[in-house]
């Protein structure tokens, strides 16, 4: 029977199906229409035609593709965990190890879950880095930006909310400490913290409560806020398309079809990273400490990698400022980025301008040579440090101020760097500062967070 009687006789589940995911009737053979099925489907979510010069991998590094895969593999290896953990401060640590120990590739799959989540951080951070040294934020892209933010946001707080479930020292512990810090918010910190657990301690209230963020309200705003964020990027039309500062933005790129051209790419590395991420997992196990055990703290306690840059801010600063005043005012002047008044549209124009491109490694110098002088001077300075009171809170902020003033005006003297390019030399500087914290809160600090060789650190 030929296909266009076919679908006459065909029932109303037929036909819905048909209109659904297969478009019209295609003429040509099986192998034809097979294709043309599969691209009707997927051109519900991508492009017919994708820009040439965006396909350069160097351009993207196709890192958001990357946090998707990790999103969509943390989902998979999390639904299957499901069937094992426990949610109660009883039985969660057993049935870890259980599915460790006693379930098929159990291991492998809670590995693989630990290592996905961790690289999403690191790759959605990178993500952003990208995003904003290509201008990727200008004008038709700025709310894209803020989706952005709040994606990370709730990457961070999975990562948070899933550290605790294993139940062992190490996220006892270290949720201890990162809950401790909101009692630092003034006037409404103390509830914040109960808030947070669920009551005055870590208990059993705190894990059901982090299980339910973690496993529904977290995976539900990550699908929703995806998909806004997808959808934004398609509204303009793909990704921003590279260009030197003299060159207009072009009105009608010359473009190429999705598919194979961006499709056959985007598999390629989505495989690869795929078979990265089981590598790791199969020669680096998840961690897990012994049971948690609330009478004994490990020595030192360290909050989870990825907010100890501001666990080490705590040791050189008022708590105010380092818990509320710094993540604060870095939160809102990420999100106002692509809100400040430019010169121009500079979407696409890496790093702006050949003055933005100095003034950039000008700052990354700056940020990996001053922050670690920094942080001995910090710890060097004489006895008593008592940080919540006059001279010694003020200190280190006086000193922070002092390099950041010296910074822009020798630019300013050096460069003439114009007020779009000091913003920026600013972020990277910032960012740059962030990640030497980070380095020495996971390396360098020893026992009572004293500053320590990693080697001499040990377990
Ligand atoms: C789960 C986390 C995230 C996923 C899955 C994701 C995914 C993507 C994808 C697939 C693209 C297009 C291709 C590419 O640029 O590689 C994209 C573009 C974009 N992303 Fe993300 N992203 C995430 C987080 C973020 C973050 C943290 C920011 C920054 C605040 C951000 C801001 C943007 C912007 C502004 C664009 C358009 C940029 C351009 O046109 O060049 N995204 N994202």
């Amino acid at each position: 029977m030929a296909e266009e009687d076919r679908q006459q006789h065909d029932g109303l589940f037929h036909r819905i199906w048909r209109s659904v995911f297969r478009g019209p009737v295609i003429p040509g053979n099986d192998r034809d229409r097979r294709w043309v099925v599969f691209n009707t489907l997927l051109l519900h979510f991508r492009p017919t035609q994708v820009p040439e010069r965006t396909l350069r991998y160097t351009h993207t590094f196709g890192l958001g593709g990357m946090s998707l895969v990790l999103v969509l593999l943390l989902f998979a290896t999390g639904i299957l965990m499901m069937f094992v953990y426990q949610p109660s401060p009883a039985a969660a640590y057993d049935s870890v190890t259980s599915l460790q120990e006693d379930v098929l590739f159990g291991r492998l799959v809670r590995n693989t879950h630990h290592w996905s989540a961790n690289f999403l951080v690191g790759i959605a951070l990178l993500h952003l880095l990208r995003v904003y040294l290509t201008g990727g934020y200008h004008t038709p892209r700025q709310f894209n930006w803020v989706v952005g933010l709040v994606l990370l946001l709730f990457i961070l707080v999975g990562n948070f909310t899933g550290y605790l479930l294993p139940w062992d020292q190490l996220s006892y512990w270290a949720i201890t400490i990162s809950t401790a810090m909101l009692a630092y918010v003034p006037r409404v910190g103390e509830r914040l913290q109960q808030l947070a657990r669920g009551g005055p301690e870590i208990s059993s209230a705190t894990l059901i409560g982090f299980y339910t963020l973690h496993t529904t309200v977290v995976p539900a705003v990550l699908i929703a806020v995806s998909a806004l964020h997808f959808w934004r990027v398609r509204k303009a039309r793909g990704v921003v398309i590279p260009r030197r500062p003299d060159e207009a933005v072009e009105d009608k790129p010359v473009s190429v079809l999705f598919l194979p051209n961006l499709l056959t790419r985007e598999v390629a590395a989505a495989c690869a990273l795929v078979a990265v991420v089981v590598l790791v997992s199969v020669l680096c196990n998840a961690p897990l400490g012994a049971e948690a055990n609330p009478g004994m703290s490990p020595n030192p306690a360290k909050a989870p990698w990825y907010f100890l840059g501001f666990q080490e801010l705590l040791l050189h600063f008022h708590p105010v400022i380092a818990v509320v005043l710094i993540p604060l005012a870095l939160a809102v002047f990420f999100a106002a980025l692509p809100y400040i008044r430019y010169r121009e549209n500079l979407s696409g124009v890496w790093m702006m301008s050949a003055v933005g491109r100095r003034a950039g490694i000008a700052a990354v110098v700056t940020g990996f040579v001053v922050t670690p002088v920094l942080i001995v001077a910090d710890e060097l300075r004489p006895a008593p440090v008592d940080l919540s009171s006059g001279l010694s809170g003020i200190l280190p902020v006086v000193a922070v101020l002092a390099v950041i003033a010296v910074f822009v005006f020798v630019l300013q003297r050096r460069l003439a760097l114009p007020k779009e390019e000091t913003v920026q030399a600013l972020v990277i500087l910032m960012l740059a500062a962030m990640v030497v914290l980070t380095v020495v809160g996971v390396w360098f600090r020893g026992a009572g967070m004293s500053l320590a060789w990693p080697w001499e650190i040990g377990g």
